[in-house]
């Protein structure tokens, strides 16, 4: 079997189908009985990849999925979200850097276009997780900065997912994510 084929089969028995709206789970546990059947080289990528089919996802909304136990948000954005996120002045952030490991420059600042998957800016992938103690924040153009609102303690996130006020002191992070192709994220 070429190395391809091989990445093929794997992403075929993980792959899974989320709906906009609906949260979307493939956890170590549910996968478990399938890995028992690989290789050791798939077992680690199936171990620690998650792939997304975004087809459905629509723009103006969000998809939120859980990888390695935490939710991951999948935001198509609208016109005025990558308007508004392109238009800040990165000397309104709190925090100006990217926190985005897909950049091989881990000091990149927090500019709109260090934090999408896409040159267009269509779509963002972050963990959504609120970086002062850990809550899930709301999205939906939520906060006051028309992005994602933390309840517990009022922290205000803008359409990149960029802290701009309240007691979070960083962006949300952006994990390792691809496009593998046009309608599928690999996460991880
Ligand atoms: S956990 Fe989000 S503001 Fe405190």
């Amino acid at each position: 079997m070429s190395h391809a084929d091989d990445h093929a089969g794997t992403r075929r028995d993980f792959l899974y189908y989320a709906t906009a709206g609906a949260g979307a789970v493939a956890t170590g546990a549910a996968v478990w009985p399938l890995v028992n059947q690989m290789n050791p080289s798939a077992d680690v990528q199936a171990l620690s990849s998650i792939f997304v089919d975004v087809s459905a996802v629509e723009t103006g909304t969000q998809l939120t999925v859980k990888y390695l136990g935490k939710p991951v948000f999948i935001r198509r954005r609208t016109e005025a979200d990558i308007a508004s996120a392109r238009e800040t002045r990165l000397t309104d952030l709190p925090d100006n850097n990217a926190r985005n490991a897909n950049l091989a420059d881990a000091t990149a600042d927090a500019s709109d276009e260090h934090r999408t998957m896409d040159e267009a800016g269509e779509w963002l992938v972050m963990m959504g997780v609120c970086t002062h103690l850990g809550c899930v924040p709301i999205g939906d153009g939520a906060g006051d900065f028309g992005g994602w609102f933390c309840p517990c303690h009022g922290s205000h996130y803008d359409a990149a997912g960029r802290i701009r006020r309240g007691p979070a002191p960083e962006n949300l992070p952006i994990p390792v994510a691809q496009f593998i192709d046009e309608t599928t994220i690999q996460l991880g």
